[in-house]
């Protein structure tokens, strides 16, 4: 048993608000993230509501999904949202993923019945590499006017009279990269017109007219995210906080992304998703730790030009990316699920916190049967995934206000890797009580954790762990790992955990 933790817990302060859109997903047309994990056709055997699939729409609702990203990725910068609308759609390859065919049948009103049928906000990705600016401000034409100009009547035709809402616009995805290969200066030159054209219309929204300090006043109104920094370069966040500190009143933004992945081996030999030991373990650990000086580095350009904090940080795409199954199509990125995966979500969750006062969104990559995916779906089965089960436990976060911790978290080492021992953070839900999450990162030693919560009576919650660092649910197996209830022991306000190895405990103080 290695020496105990101990975390002092400023129980009656509070920082920034972790908002929920910190918990936001992301999914993009790329193997069966859509169509098979969240569309089947509304003539599908599986059990759907207008060709939403329940069961999956069912598990996301019990996360409160708070936003949903679409339709990409790099999907996004050669959308045409016009082939996904009215009878007829569009067949075309899918040629960022997989050389599939895409059938569009899943579009514009289908991603928005979904966001409607699950109570989440939208984040749309206009198409800034292979698009232009006017399809950008038709499309937002059509789904926010409430004035009938020939596009409300097409949206009206097709079944929405009412405008929709949109609460973030991505303006192009990745655009040093699949958006285009665009220098810094050129993006931030087809920025701004994205920025000042892609109109919100919705009068429950409108930042449009008039233009002129108008955006950042009204309360609903639709914040632009401009795309930032890479894993490894600066060079975008730099250009478009500088042309946003310069800029007219023509434009403007109301946040900066960062795309990060946790990439155990390297791009060209990732590193398998199941069947791994300590080893990948901890590499996996310590490259997700990167996520803390990405944000730091971007954090400090912001701050450079934004003292203030009015620009968000989204980490609008972020998880772990390892090899996909073996025998899938490599374009689909179908990779498994396992106890690592939900340490890293923990870690990296904690991250997002920690820097709320910047970071007010992220999105995670993907939500279904993608990457790093809260559901997997192969026909009609369905399992929750280790990381589901964070998201689940870390529920009480969303909204909370953080309260401060401190604590020496000591140091797991592994083949030459040494990592911190434990990780923790602290907030205050909405609903007024104090919560606590505990990551034991060691995958040997359980971890004693005391904290000194004055007037605590009780600390209950769910505790997820499993055998081996690898552990995972399969469609034989769906609930090998799941939360399983965890309490501390209470004396004279001092709370004591005994935290399995490789586990992530969340408690509710009462
Ligand atoms: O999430 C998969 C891909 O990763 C996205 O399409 C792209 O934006 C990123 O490179």
């Amino acid at each position: 048993q290695a020496a105990p933790v101990r975390i002092d817990v400023q129980a009656n302060r509070t920082g920034a608000t972790i908002e929920p859109d910190i918990f936001g997903q992301f999914a993009e047309h790329l193997g069966t993230g859509i169509y098979g994990g969240v569309w089947v056709g509304k003539d599908s055997p599986i059990p759907n509501v207008r060709g939403i699939r329940t069961d999956v729409l069912q598990a996301l609702k019990a996360i409160k999904v708070p936003n949903v990203r679409w339709p990409g990725g790099c999907f996004a910068d050669e959308y045409h949202w016009r082939e996904g609308i009215g009878p007829k759609r569009v067949e075309r390859v899918n040629a960022s993923w997989g050389g599939v065919i895409e059938p569009n049948t899943f579009g514009t009103h289908e991603f928005m019945d979904f966001v409607d049928q699950l109570g989440a906000e939208t984040f749309l990705s206009v198409n800034v590499g292979s698009g232009t600016v006017q399809e950008a401000a038709d499309w937002m034409e059509y789904l926010t006017t409430d004035k009938p100009t020939t596009l409300q009547k097409e949206r009206a035709a097709n079944g929405h009279p009412a405008p929709y809402k949109i609460k973030y616009l991505g303006l192009g995805n990745e655009n040093w990269g699949c958006g285009g290969a665009m220098s810094n200066d050129h993006y931030v030159e087809e920025m701004k017109q994205f920025a000042h054209y892609s109109r919100n219309l919705n009068p429950d929204q409108n930042h449009a007219v008039p233009p002129v300090g108008g955006a950042q006043s009204h309360p609903n109104a639709m914040k632009r995210v401009a795309v930032g920094w890479d894993s490894g370069n600066s060079d975008y966040t730099e250009s478009v906080m500088k042309a946003w500190k310069s800029k007219v009143w023509s434009w403007d933004i109301e946040g900066v992304s960062l795309h990060g992945y946790t990439i155990p081996n390297n791009w060209e030999k990732k590193g398998p998703s199941v069947g791994f030991g300590e080893d990948e373990y901890a590499k996996g650990i310590k490259a997700t730790l990167a996520m803390k000086e990405w944000i730091a580095k971007q954090s400090a350009i912001m701050d450079r030009y934004d003292p203030e904090k009015k620009l968000g940080l989204y980490v609008d795409e972020w998880g772990i990316w390892v090899d996909p199954n073996p025998g899938s199509n490599p374009g689909f990125l179908q990779q498994q699920n396992t106890l690592r995966d939900a340490v890293i979500a923990a870690l990296n969750l904690n991250i997002f916190a920690r820097n709320a006062d910047r970071v007010r969104g992220t999105n995670i990559a993907q939500m279904v049967n993608v990457l790093q995916a809260m559901i997997l779906t192969d026909g009609p089965k369905m399992l929750l995934t280790p990381t589901y089960h964070v998201y689940h436990m870390y529920v009480p976060f969303q909204g909370a206000k953080v309260v401060p911790v401190s604590f020496e978290a000591g140091t797991y080492t592994h083949g030459g890797i040494t990592l911190p021992r434990v990780d923790a953070i602290a907030a205050r839900g909405t609903d007024g009580k104090l919560y606590l999450s505990l990551t034991n990162v060691d995958a040997n030693k359980p971890a004693r954790i005391t904290a000194a919560v004055p007037g605590a009576r009780r600390a209950t919650g769910q505790v997820l762990t499993g055998p081996a660092v690898d552990t995972h649910n399969s469609f034989d197996n769906p609930n090998r790992i799941a939360p399983k209830p965890f309490s501390g022991r209470v004396s004279g306000g001092q709370l004591t955990f005994d935290l399995p190895a490789k586990s992530v405990a969340v408690v509710e103080v009462q």
